[in-house]
């Protein structure tokens, strides 16, 4: 590992294929570094800025190959899917044995490992990069979640590490192990990511619309909120949002469509959760959200067939900042919760290598990655005191914390449910909350349901065993 001094002057060539938001800001960092970057893209995004940085741009990849030096560094910024099988296809074929490729797109882990096994039979060493940041991280230094073979690392790991974020000793990047594991820690990032964005939301329509709040109001109150163990990137993106007007519109946010898009990872963390049997409501409702939001033109119409609901204005509920700040952060502690227990859970399915840590992930979480946040060290210090498994919930510092916000966390979720405000994430963390924590939850009915209807069969909490029950009488 290079120390930290050196990663500022950085050795080395680089080809970077696609400069579009990330690639190109990924050009500009690496060349303010001291690395050689060669660009290629089919629409020459942002190329007129490149070439002014006195960055080299080719018309093909054949081009980028023959001008790399040997072995050869390629860094793919396209965009995930199909587009990133098109690359690879060509450049399997122009590479030599022990060229390194690196997809630094928001991929599909399974895909990234797809690859990674063609690669290996032409002996390319292949990885995956989760980076994280936005375009301001791509530029100043994002954070990256390396993953892939040990034998390519002594050429790739100086040059992402080198443009990773820095924060004092600690740099933004991490080698997660072998194939697709680095996108697979960016995918959980970026569902953990989906499910604080949602929570935030959520306050935002408690004091739109429950409390009537103008926005500047909403804006003072985010600000307010935007410190302690809520002070983040996130946040800060809330106050600036929150205050961005223009002469014509006045708060933009008011003028904003609200249908969120999203671009795959969120679905993938929830599908995968989903897949390997981990409970994540917080997540999951997150992501079902954004397609709610997307139902726009059914919204209204539905709003409109149950209006008398909405006719009388909700009534105010008495809640103040300091209740906000209760919900969000027990929000925010229990989507991490379940993304560590979804990480976890792929390590051990997919069989990574046990070396990524909790603790190196809230590192690197908490340099350059859009989770940046005070919250990050909390929970950095969760896994310092427990053996690293088990659950964030299972913390005595952080059951403290929640027991003494618990009331405030149900005033909040009540009082936007009885006013019709919808709040998934805040009330399916309260219900994660509620249910990771009951001894004897009601699944003893579901049980006795299913072996009435299918002879399931079932097991007792007083003897071992399977039984079978004829429930119905003849
Ligand atoms: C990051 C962000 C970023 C985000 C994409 C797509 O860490 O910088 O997570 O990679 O995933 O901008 O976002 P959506 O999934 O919301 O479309």
């Amino acid at each position: 590992m290079i120390t930290v001094d050196e990663m500022d002057k950085l050795q080395g060539s680089i080809g970077i294929v696609g400069t579009g938001t990330m690639g190109g800001q990924l050009a500009l960092n690496l060349t303010e570094r001291g690395c050689k970057v060669v660009v290629f893209d089919k629409q020459h995004k942002q190329l007129h800025e490149l070439q002014g940085a006195g960055i080299k741009s080719v018309s093909c990849l054949a081009e980028l190959v023959a001008i790399l030096p040997i072995p050869r560094l390629v860094l793919l910024m396209v965009p995930a899917g199909d587009a990133v099988d098109v690359v690879l296809d060509e450049l399997m074929v122009l590479l030599d044995k022990g060229d390194v490729v690196v997809d630094g797109g928001n991929s599909y882990f399974l895909d990234t490992k797809r690859r990674g096994g063609v690669a290996d039979k032409k002996s390319i060493f292949y990885y995956g990069a989760g980076i994280s940041g936005g375009k301001e991280g791509a530029r100043n230094g994002p954070a990256v979640m390396l993953g892939g073979p040990q034998e390519g690392l002594p050429l790739v790991m100086p040059i992402l590490s080198g443009m990773a974020a820095k924060k004092g000793e600690r740099r933004g990047f991490v080698y997660c192990g072998d194939d697709g594991v680095g996108h697979f820690v960016k995918m959980v990032h970026n569902v953990v990511e989906y499910a604080i964005m949602q929570l935030q939301a959520e306050l935002y329509l408690i004091m739109r619309d429950l409390q009537a709040l103008a926005g500047d109001e909403i804006a003072k109150s985010f600000t307010a909120l935007n410190r302690g163990s809520l002070r983040s990137s996130l946040m800060n993106m809330n106050v600036a949002i929150l205050n961005y007007r223009d002469a014509k519109d006045g708060l933009l946010l008011d003028h904003i469509l609200d249908r969120a898009k999203q671009s795959g990872t969120g679905r993938w963390a929830a599908n995968t959760a989903l897949e390997l049997g981990v409970p994540a409501p917080t997540l999951l409702s997150a992501v079902d959200a954004r397609s709610i939001s997307m139902q726009g033109d059914l919204r209204k119409s539905l709003q409109n067939l149950y209006s008398n609901k909405d006719k009388q204005a909700p009534t105010k509920a008495n809640l103040d900042n300091r209740d906000y700040e209760t919900a969000l952060y027990a929000g925010i502690i229990c989507a991490f919760a379940e993304g560590f227990s979804l990480l976890k859970a792929g390590k051990d399915h997919y069989n990574w290598a046990s070396n990524l840590s909790n603790t190196a992930i809230c590192d690197v979480w908490n340099c350059g990655s859009i989770l940046e946040g005070e919250i990050l060290d909390i929970i950095r210090g969760v896994w310092e005191r427990s053996n690293g498994d088990g659950s964030i919930l299972a913390d005595d510092e952080i059951a403290k914390s929640l027991s003494r916000g618990e009331s405030s966390w149900r005033k909040v979720v009540s009082a936007a449910i009885a006013a019709a405000i919808p709040v998934p994430a805040l009330t399916a963390s309260l219900g994660y909350f509620d249910g990771i924590r009951k001894a004897r939850c009601g699944a003893n009915l579901l049980q006795a349901q299913r072996d009435c209807f299918g002879a399931h069969t079932y097991q007792r909490i007083d003897r071992d065993g399977q039984f079978h029950t004829e429930w119905e009488e003849k």
